[in-house]
């Protein structure tokens, strides 16, 4: 296992946050991207100690990112990890949906995969090592009621991790995307309760995951055992939708 620093954006909150906290027990530093939220941020940092921190900038600026990627290469150290995790929702049905909502999902959740691996990639490709894990979502793989901008989102980074994946294998990059259900986070809870309740009983295992479900995929595909595995789509989402 190479300790070295890894990248999490939306790494203070939710899925992020105990995604960031696997990999500090792996042994990585961590830096936690966030944009929105101070006081997740502060926690954070009073948490991980000398073992993590945050950076605020947002992910769908492309300068923010190739000059924060930097700072934190020149704060914390190379960046061997990068976990493409933040993500919002604007849901609404296409017909009554501002066109203000559609370009935010779109960058926020796909554009800053592009602007945070192309910081990053050069250093990884010349150090011959690096593992990118980029979130998507069961909606990115099934669609659903509501959300045409983050299902196309969530369905492009299955496309860009495939493609990534092709251009790195040679260079002891991987790159895989992880698809999670309806995991419990203030997302989801934003969902009305009987809308989340017709959607649990759809889920096989009979409740929704957890955050520290999906950071323990995240902590496997980000070690050395996942050599072999890149390119790959791997669904955690309680047998919802079978792929
Ligand atoms: N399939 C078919 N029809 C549906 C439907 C569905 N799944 N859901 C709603 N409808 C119908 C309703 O029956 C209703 O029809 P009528 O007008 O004929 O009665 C019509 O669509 C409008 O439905 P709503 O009353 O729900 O409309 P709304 O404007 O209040 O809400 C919505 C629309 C915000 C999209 C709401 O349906 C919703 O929240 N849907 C869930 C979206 C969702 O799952 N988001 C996931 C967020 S969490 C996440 O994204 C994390 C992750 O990766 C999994």
């Amino acid at each position: 296992m190479k300790a070295s620093v890894a990248v999490v954006t939306g790494g203070t909150r939710g899925i992020g946050l105990e995604i960031s906290r696997a990999l500090i027990r792996d042994g990585h530093i961590v830096a936690a991207v966030y944009f929105g939220n101070n006081e997740a941020a502060i926690r954070f940092d009073e948490e991980a100690g000398d073992k993590g921190k945050s950076f605020k900038f947002d992910v769908a600026n492309y300068e923010a990112c190739e000059r924060s990627c930097a700072e934190i290469e020149r704060e914390l150290g190379e960046v061997s990890v990068l976990v493409n995790n933040a993500g919002i929702t604007r849901d609404g049905v296409l017909h009554k949906m501002p066109l203000e909502n559609w370009h935010d999902v779109i960058s926020t959740n796909l554009d800053s995969c592009f602007n945070m691996s192309r910081a990053l990639m050069t250093g990884m490709r010349e150090r011959k090592y690096g593992r990118i894990v980029n979130i998507s979502s069961i909606n990115g793989q099934k669609g659903q009621f509501g959300q045409v901008n983050y299902a196309a989102a969530k369905a492009g980074m299955i496309g860009f991790t495939k493609a990534l994946a092709l251009e790195s294998a040679a260079k002891g990059v991987t790159v895989n995307v992880v698809c999670p259900g309806y995991i419990e986070t203030d997302m989801t809870g934003s969902v009305k309760q009987e809308v989340l309740d017709s959607i649990v009983k759809q889920i096989p295992v009979a409740r929704m995951g957890k955050p520290e479900e999906i950071a323990d995929t995240v902590s496997f595909l980000t070690s050395e055992k996942a050599s072999f595995i890149t390119g790959a789509t791997i669904s955690a989402n309680g047998g919802q939708y079978m792929v």
